[in-house]
């Protein structure tokens, strides 16, 4: 199976055209799935909430899954992609698998970082896994990383790829996703953008160096931290299902959950 990620610049508010970059990037690439940025088609500095809901999309009906639709059933890839997604009186950070048959699953980001607070609702629901065909997928987004317990629970539920759409600030991210993915043997691929945002008095600039990484927390393929690359790698996901250390170690059943019960309390 091929598993790869799409790192480029979004323009803020410029969702044509970061759609048909998007479009231009992939169009001679071969692959079976496919990580984009999180809020790849709109960027990241929403200036206020009136802005942000002026470009959320409904999903699946948005122009964005749409468009993406059409794409993937045109190259048959699987996309994870993340958008501002408007629901009811709520607009979400989001990510969604979308296969050639539609959007296949939807997670709304836990964990809101700095000014995403004063913006977006958190979300509501624990993390899901879905399925991506032949492999089961799991999503978290950017600043999720910081909680352990995220891709801990995508990988107990059966979660063998995790996908990461990110707009990354913060340096050291891409090495501890590597924890991530060694402490619960799954593929990550994180998807970060590049580029700045320099608008609403805030300056960001964001950090590259997307990645697929695999169930030892060895990098497959690092991008670079400041051009658009398109990587793609050739990976077994089911060496993912393979939970054993030694002969007498398997992480999973060898966890001891009586023991971690302040794990949920606050
Ligand atoms: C982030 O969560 N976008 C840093």
């Amino acid at each position: 199976m091929k598993i790869g990620f799409v790192q480029f610049c979004p323009i803020f508010g410029k969702k044509e055209e970061n759609l048909e970059r998007v479009e231009k990037l992939i169009r001679k690439e071969e692959a079976d799935l496919l990580v984009l940025p999180e809020l790849f088609n709109t960027g990241y500095v929403f200036a206020n909430k009136e802005e942000l809901r002026s470009l959320a999309e409904k999903l699946p009906e948005g122009e964005t899954s749409r468009f993406l639709l059409e794409l993937s059933r045109q190259k048959k890839t699987s996309l994870v992609f993340g958008i501002a997604e408007k629901a009811k009186n709520k607009l979400y950070n989001s990510a969604v698998l979308l296969t050639p048959e539609g959007v296949k699953g939807v997670y709304r980001k836990l964990h809101l970082f700095d000014q995403e607070k004063f913006l977006f609702d958190p979300g509501e629901n624990e993390p899901e896994v879905f399925d991506g065909g032949r492999v089961k997928i799991g999503m978290m987004i950017c600043f999720d990383w910081r909680f352990p317990e995220v891709s801990r629970v995508l990988a107990l539920k059966g979660a063998e790829i995790i996908c990461h759409p990110s707009n990354l600030v913060l340096s050291y991210a891409q090495e501890a996703m590597r924890t991530r993915s060694l402490e619960n043997r799954v593929f990550t691929i994180t998807c970060n953008r590049i580029g700045e945002e320099d608008r609403a008095k805030r300056k960001l600039s964001f950090t590259g160096k997307s990645q697929i990484i695999e169930p030892e927390g060895k990098i497959l393929f690092r991008a670079s931290q400041d051009k658009e690359e398109v990587g793609v790698v050739e990976i077994d996901p089911f060496s993912a299902r393979d939970k054993k250390l030694t002969e007498n170690n398997y992480i999973f059943d060898d966890r001891r959950p009586e023991f971690y019960k302040r794990l949920l309390t606050k």
